[in-house]
């Protein structure tokens, strides 16, 4: 008995002490946790006050609407992007030896016709020496040219007498005359989109297969090809970490889920991500690809879809087309002003944004700059927070903000349904009456955090996007009575992550 209590005596201390470590270790873990909290919370002010001085000025929204223009969208369904799952892996601890730039391969693709308006503005932010390695970037146009230290391939150098005989290789061929007549493309009074010659959009399918066979065989070390348009902007470093949950001998074909032609594949503009094992099981096993698949790209309308169909046709298929919740986020199709901010993207990481203005790229770039990755992956919220909310306000004429989930038209409004949580359908069914009968409505429904109002119709959206206001020139100026929206983003308060 005796010697057995002694035992326990001796015991309780040491009990004591391993219980005090196991609370020293859990407050760590909480102290630590909250720190991190606080920097999430504190990082986007910095981003808030260094975009105070950038002003939607109205040239770069006649500017975004050009390239709109110039740029059909082609593919037939956009990813939303998003899963109603939260992003679960934001752990802060990296591993130390994770993904860097030098082991992927970036690829950039241009066209002579517009490189000279949007290339300048990625030597001073996407092509960053301290960003990536000059090694570790290809930069692809249908022209060869030379700028300071950066080289462009012609891609399409190698191109077959077939394909040089079809209508949509033209632009390729007069390139030289250009060159001979020392004449500037643009300014040589042909019909034209506004940026250069007309054609270029049809000669850019061509590029796609040429350019990834090319960037497989110069880079075959590389564990990824990231693949970017002129008018893109991809946040690497968040993009990286993403890649890394992957395993890069895998065959990984992942970005913007389109459709076309009853194929599935990545929207070229939203960027693409292919893997070291996804070049292996198509391009590396076959080295007549591009030859192979010229009729097939003379018949379709778009290279990234001829990419797609290719890699499924070698067993490569598009991540998205399954199941698995880490392909459904991220990568977008258009530019922040114009995307939905939302419960379901708002705390995901964010990859990549298109249609993009010289000065969207150059804000994107400063935030890259100043985010701590380490930290917390950069969200949807903290592109809201930096770009979009310090533009919001409640009510401004001339604007449109896309409200567009419920429209009440005086035409229809007697019969309109209210979601559940309206309380007075009188209040919603008469939205249409006036600029106030609208924002009235948008504040009886408890999930409206926007509205948009003109003539005799109201739309509201439980989404939030900045949209642009509504240029000068544009006709609707001439054609109806001002466009009003409005934004209600207290109440984005509780869109916690
Ligand atoms: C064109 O072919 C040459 C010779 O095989 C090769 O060195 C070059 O990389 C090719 N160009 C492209 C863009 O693939």
């Amino acid at each position: 008995m005796r010697q057995s209590f002694q035992k326990d005596n001796r015991i309780v201390p040491l009990g004591i002490m391993l219980l005090t470590c196991i609370f020293f270790v859990y407050h760590f873990v909480l102290v630590r946790g909250s720190l991190d909290g606080l920097h999430m919370a504190a990082a986007p002010n910095t981003f808030f006050e260094s975009s105070q001085h950038g002003n939607l000025d109205s040239d770069a929204t006649a500017n975004h609407a050009g390239e709109a223009v110039d740029e059909p969208v082609h593919n037939a369904i956009i990813s939303p992007g998003f899963s109603a799952e939260p992003f679960t892996s934001s752990s802060p601890s990296h591993p130390p030896n994770g993904l860097t730039t030098d082991d992927v391969v970036l690829m950039f693709k241009t066209g002579a016709t517009v490189l000279w308006k949007r290339v300048p503005i990625h030597m001073a932010t996407t092509f960053s020496s301290h960003r990536i390695n000059s090694d570790n970037l290809l930069l692809y146009s249908d022209y060869p040219e030379t700028i300071g230290k950066w080289e462009f391939i012609d891609v399409l150098s190698n191109s077959s007498e077939q394909v040089r005989k079809s209508a949509s290789f033209q632009l390729y061929l007069q390139q030289e005359d250009y060159e001979s007549r020392q004449n500037y493309a643009e300014l040589s009074n042909m019909p034209g989109d506004g940026t250069g010659p007309i054609g270029g959009w049809k000669l850019d399918k061509y590029k796609f297969l040429p350019m990834f066979q090319h960037a497989g065989r110069n880079k075959p070390n590389a564990k990824w090809y990231i693949f970017m348009e002129d008018d893109s902007y991809i946040f690497l470093p968040n993009l990286l970490r993403h890649l890394d949950k992957f395993n890069h001998k895998d065959p990984w074909y992942l970005g913007s889920l389109a459709w076309k032609h009853s194929d599935y594949f990545a929207h070229g503009g939203s960027g693409i991500a292919l893997s070291r094992g996804a070049w292996e099981k198509s391009f590396g096993k076959d080295s007549r690809i591009v030859q192979k698949f010229e009729k097939f790209t003379e018949e379709h309308g778009c290279g990234d879809h001829v990419l797609g169909h290719v890699l499924h046709e070698y067993g490569v298929e598009f991540g998205e087309t399954t199941d698995d919740d880490r392909f459904r986020y991220g990568f977008n199709s258009e530019a922040h002003w114009s995307a939905w901010y939302e419960p379901d993207n708002w705390c995901k990481p964010v990859y990549s944004w298109h249609h993009t203005h010289g000065k969207d790229v150059a804000r994107y770039y400063e935030i890259e700059q100043t985010w701590d990755f380490e930290k917390s992956p950069l969200r949807y919220r903290d592109i809201y927070e930096a770009l979009v909310a310090p533009y919001l306000r409640p009510r401004v004429e001339w604007w449109d903000n896309g409200a567009s989930q419920y429209e009440i038209e005086s035409g229809m409004a007697a019969g309109a349904e209210p979601p559940s949580s309206v309380k007075s359908t009188e209040t919603w069914r008469s939205a249409w009456v006036s600029v106030d009968a609208c924002e009235a409505a948008c504040i009886t429904w408890a999930d409206c955090v926007q509205w948009a109002s003109y003539d005799d119709r109201c739309k509201m959206d439980s989404r939030v996007s900045l949209g642009s206001g509504i240029s000068e020139s544009d006709s609707r100026r001439q054609t109806s009575l001002p466009w009003v929206s409005g934004w209600l983003p207290r109440r984005l308060e509780h869109w916690s992550c």
